[in-house]
């Protein structure tokens, strides 16, 4: 473990971009000890490391629950995630607490709608495949009815959680000409109206989407959403994305939707768990093209959404505004 500064008690649970650490050390209110490591700190260091601290900055691969907490003690004061999903904090025991939350919304909305689209039309024109083709020699002529897949040109898109993420790829998929753009989640969206994005029910989506998006956050009710029912509902050469967390699929039903041509194809950058084990047989199908969760993964986003969780903890630190506080 590295130590930098002094005073107020920090402890960050990963090397985190640069940006960050600048700003942290820079401020000169905190002692920082860092997991410094790529990958993730186990259990039992991240319970050493937060014992005493003011400020926790995490990431979504740490579960922050009643023992983290318990094991912090009362001086935590700001948990900062770098992350926009907050689904690993157990927000009800850190509300008992009194501890604040900060986040990184809208700072990786374009760079994850932008890997979102890439990631459909990876698995809709079977990109992986055709590159497959080329290294192994399948590829001996043009031929016209090989490797054909599905366009968006004149197409349905359903998009199931229209939030910020979910609004821009539908803003980015409308100028390839597609036709109609349905949406589902709570509530209807005003600002749908940019998109043309018609308010349906779920079985609605289901059933009329030619490309099937998920962005929805991870909520008790979305959790195992796309399950045997949902895919049943969608049609043969519909293609199905997720790229918002793994478990709001059951993997199993995916898998059986796609080995029987229930569903055309599915791009997924996320899954449970992470990472997907290398034998796990939705890696066997090439009708799935699976991405090891890099919607954010852009150097100046992982840049900003660095600098912006080290603004955050010094708030929460020093009580004062914190630029993204999650509200809960
Ligand atoms: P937002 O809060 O802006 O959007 C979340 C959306 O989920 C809202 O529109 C909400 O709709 C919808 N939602 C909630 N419950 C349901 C439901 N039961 N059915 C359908 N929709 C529902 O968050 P962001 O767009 O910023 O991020 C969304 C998620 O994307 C994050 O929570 C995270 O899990 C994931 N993500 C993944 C990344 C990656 O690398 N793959 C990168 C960044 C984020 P309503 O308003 O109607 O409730
Ligand atoms: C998030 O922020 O929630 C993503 O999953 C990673 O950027």
């Amino acid at each position: 473990m590295q130590t930098v500064g002094k005073l107020m008690k920090v402890f960050v649970t990963r090397r985190i971009p640069q940006e960050g650490m600048k700003i942290l050390s820079a401020a000169g209110v905190c002692e920082v000890s860092l997991w410094d490591s790529d990958e993730p700190v186990q259990r039992a260091e991240l319970l050493k490391g937060v014992q005493g601290a003011h400020g926790l900055l995490c990431l979504l691969s740490d579960k922050i629950d009643a023992e983290v907490l318990d094991a912090a003690g009362p001086n935590l004061k700001v948990i900062s995630t770098l992350s926009v999903g907050f689904d690993h904090l157990a927000l009800d025991e850190i509300k008992k607490r009194g501890i604040r939350v900060g986040y990184t919304p809208d700072v990786l909305t374009d760079a994850t709608a932008e890997l979102t689209v890439a990631l459909l039309l990876a698995a809709a024109r079977r990109l992986p495949e055709g590159v497959e083709e080329v290294k192994n020699g399948g590829w001996s002529s043009w031929k016209p009815l090989w490797l054909c897949g599905y366009g968006l040109s004149g197409s349905t898109v359903g998009v199931i959680g229209l939030g910020r993420i979910g609004m821009a790829i539908a803003r980015r998929l409308m100028p390839f000409g597609v036709n109609r753009l349905l949406y589902s989640g709570r509530t209807a969206k005003a600002y749908a109206a940019e998109v043309k994005g018609e308010f349906v029910p779920l079985d609605t989506l289901l059933s009329e989407s030619d490309f099937i998006v998920v962005s929805c956050s991870l909520t008790p009710e979305t959790l195992g959403l796309c399950d045997k029912a949902f895919f049943s509902k969608m049609k043969n050469t519909a293609v199905f994305v997720n790229s918002s967390r793994g478990t709001v699929v059951n993997q199993e039903d995916l898998y059986e939707a796609l080995s029987s041509g229930q569903i055309a194809a599915a791009g997924l950058d996320v899954t449970t768990p992470e990472p997907l084990p290398t034998d796990h047989r939705l890696l066997t199908l090439k009708n799935c093209v699976v991405l090891p969760h890099i919607g954010s993964a852009t150097y100046s986003t992982r840049g900003i959404m660095g600098a912006l969780s080290a603004q955050n903890l010094l708030g929460g630190l020093q009580g004062t505004d914190m630029p993204s506080e999650l509200t809960f």
